[in-house]
């Protein structure tokens, strides 16, 4: 909330949280906090706490570009996205995917934003789990739209305190293991208007690989409108529509949430993830938490699609192995 919406405010507090209503949305800051204390039900923080751990999937997606040139292919990439750390929430889930990530040991790890989901304080205890990731090519991350709800800059401050390279609009050039290069872009949040795509894309030599972590799938739109080039995107904030209901669908997707919304998409090439925590009621449905392992491949030569050739409209293929699931037919354009 903007300085000015904050004092237009009226500042309430309903069990122990202090919560503004503006006059544009009350009904809205009453359902959120609604929901919010819905979320402390003692069945809710227990299914927290011991179930959605044991849901969480490692999702390992191999990702066959046109213009992922030989040096590249190989290139594994950890993504964690959308933690939604709350004070007094249990921690497990958290725990369980950085261990499950550093047993993966992927040449870069990447943090999609929407680290907390409300309040920037008591950050002492997932900071402490992040810091024990690692990679030979670094950690990097993003800020998410709660992140600037909350307090973006000092969470970008405690996160970059741990050795987090966080990427506000700007790019890396990186070196992968196979002896190539390519840049890594990262945007800030485009809901909270604070990305600049052009800032961070235009200065890249037009034929290297990009490689964009933004945590607003749908930035992908914002690039293709602007005439920019990206070859893969990596985005959170969906949370894969969080409760996806039969015959209804997902109720309660997102702004810039809500066209990609889980999974591998070739046109524009981008990968959602579903994320790892959840916003208030802290439930999940027929979404589960997940942590990534993307793995960039080239084309086989001779292949129609190789780089060179123009780009079809399902130009790369998906390979799933990690919960059984293998294939290599072409991945679908949108769902
Ligand atoms: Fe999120």
């Amino acid at each position: 909330m903007s300085d000015e919406s904050a004092r237009e405010a009226l500042h309430i507090t309903i069990g122990g949280r202090q919560i503004a209503i503006t006059a544009r949305n009350p009904l809205k800051a009453l359902f959120g906090e609604a929901l919010h204390l819905l979320g402390r039900l003692p069945l809710i923080t227990l299914h927290s706490r011991y179930i959605a751990p044991r849901s969480l999937h490692l999702e390992t997606v191999r990702v066959g570009l046109p213009t992922v040139m030989p040096e590249l292919a190989g290139l594994r990439v950890g993504f964690i996205t959308d933690i939604h750390h709350e004070p007094g929430r249990p921690i497990a889930l958290l725990e369980r995917a950085i261990r499950l990530l550093r047993e993966e040991s992927p040449d870069l790890i990447l943090l999609g934003g929407d680290y907390v989901n409300s309040v920037a304080r008591d950050f002492d205890c997932p900071l402490a789990l992040l810091a024990r990731l690692r990679a030979p090519l670094g950690v990097y991350g993003v800020l998410g739209n709660h992140d600037y709800w909350a307090g973006g800059d000092y969470l970008a401050a405690r996160l970059a305190s741990i050795g987090v390279t966080m990427l506000r609009n700007e790019a890396r050039r990186l070196r992968a293991p196979g002896g190539g290069h390519f840049w890594l872009v990262g945007v800030d949040s485009a809901v909270r208007r604070h990305d600049d795509l052009e800032g961070a894309l235009v200065p890249i030599p037009a034929d290297d690989f990009r490689l964009l972590l933004a945590h607003e799938p749908e930035v992908a739109d914002m690039v293709m409108r602007r005439g920019l080039r990206v070859d893969l995107q990596l985005s959170g904030h969906s949370h894969g529509g969080q409760v996806v209901l039969p015959r209804i669908g997902a109720p309660m997707l997102p702004r810039l949430g809500r066209r990609y919304i889980r999974g591998l998409y070739t046109t524009p090439p981008i990968y959602t993830s579903r994320g790892l925590g959840a916003v208030p009621p802290y439930l999940r449905f027929n979404s589960p938490p997940e942590v990534t392992v993307i793995t960039l491949a080239a084309l086989p030569k001779g292949h129609p699609e190789e780089r060179g050739a123009a780009l079809p409209a399902n130009a790369g293929h998906i390979d799933r192995g990690a919960n059984g699931v293998s294939d290599d037919r072409p991945f679908p354009t949108q769902r």
